[in-house]
């Protein structure tokens, strides 16, 4: 494994991180599904487990996965271990009317810091995310405010914002202008490039960066076909329809005969070769994800990496505009 500085913060982050989202399990809030279907907690286990003997150092989790069950998971196995770089999110709660709510209020903000912390078993949060936040409530100011506070009370070590999947700019721009935070989770993939030109901005003014979503959710592996069903409780089953999954494997079909190596690895090696990406954090809920996401990594040719950005142009982005209808 490989490892990469974390922007201009002390942290060491693996080029492979550890996306927590599926293990938090199935829950559901106001009849949404907010995960990825039922999960089995020994086999979670196991992948946490493996991803460390890989040396996967960096976890992303949030408190609204599986409504706290992955940070709880991950705060079983790792605790205080001063090895590994614990990222999660703040933003998002099952409001009064049991639906899910946005609270970027500064009382919020420490309630739940608090939370996380105790699912966590951890001292200190080494990085903290403002999940959903936008415009108006960094503008509005309380989130910020509190993340400074929990920083200088050595709650949180660092902090950042997770930028939204088809318009990245408006936050980081707002946060980049008043030199807040110190870094960036952004979707990043074959599919979706639509957050480079700020990802490169940001990452001058020595923010890290985080690139979610490598595979759009398994996708970009090739292995899911248009006939292919998910559980209702799987948000795939309202998001990848057989349109996408056919087209998507069009495209796929040419790049495997272009490239010596697994369409997942080459997902994978694309966005490492953006010298700005801290850690690319592909989604594991297994021993196996643990393997397939770390073995067969690739240097692309700085030819072959422009190609793969030139083809965003001219192929993907009709998929992607399919993507964004879905939400
Ligand atoms: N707003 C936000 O901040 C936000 C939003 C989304 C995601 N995230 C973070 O980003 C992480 C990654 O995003 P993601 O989970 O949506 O997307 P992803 O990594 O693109 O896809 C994950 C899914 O792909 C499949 N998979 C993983 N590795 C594979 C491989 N090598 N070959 C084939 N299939 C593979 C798995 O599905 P199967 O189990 O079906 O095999 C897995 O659940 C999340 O876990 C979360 O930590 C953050």
């Amino acid at each position: 494994m490989k490892y990469r500085r974390f922007g201009s913060t002390d942290l060491q982050v693996s080029e492979i991180g550890f996306g927590a989202w599926a293990i938090g399990g199935a829950a559901n809030v106001g009849g949404m599904p907010i995960g990825w279907g039922p999960s089995d907690d020994a086999v979670s286990r196991q992948a946490l487990q493996a991803a460390l003997d890989a040396g996967i150092n960096f976890y992303d989790t949030a408190d609204f996965y599986g409504l706290g069950h992955s940070e709880t998971l991950i705060g079983e196995l790792f605790g205080n271990r001063p090895d590994v770089v614990i990222a999660t999110k703040v933003g998002q709660k099952v409001g009064e009317d049991g639906k899910i709510a946005i609270d970027y209020s500064k009382a919020h903000i420490m309630q739940a810091c608090e939370k996380s912390l105790q699912r966590l078993r951890r001292d200190t949060i080494d990085y903290y995310q403002l999940h959903v936040a936008r415009v108006h409530h960094l503008q509005q100011g309380e989130c910020i405010e509190a993340m400074e506070q929990l920083k200088q009370q050595g709650k949180i070590r660092y902090w950042g914002a997770s930028l939204i999947t088809f318009a990245p700019e408006p936050e980081a721009e707002v946060l980049l202008e008043m030199q807040k935070g110190h870094g960036f989770q952004l979707v990043l993939n074959l599919i979706n490039q639509l957050a480079v030109p700020i990802m490169q901005k940001a990452a001058q003014q020595g923010y890290g960066i985080i690139a979610r979503m490598p595979l759009q959710f398994g996708l970009l592996s090739g292995k899911i076909r248009p006939t292919d069903t998910f559980s209702p409780e799987d948000h795939r089953s309202f998001r990848l329809t057989p349109n996408i999954i056919q087209t998507t494997q069009d495209i796929l079909r040419t790049l495997a005969k272009q490239y010596n190596t697994s369409l997942s690895s080459l997902a994978l090696s694309f966005i490492l070769g953006f010298p700005e990406v801290s850690t690319v954090i592909p989604g594991i809920r297994t021993p196996q994800h643990v393997a397939l996401n770390t073995e067969g990594l690739v240097t692309l040719s700085a030819a072959d990496h422009q190609h793969l950005r030139d083809i965003f142009q001219s192929r993907w982005q009709p998929v992607m505009q399919m993507m964004q209808a879905q939400g």
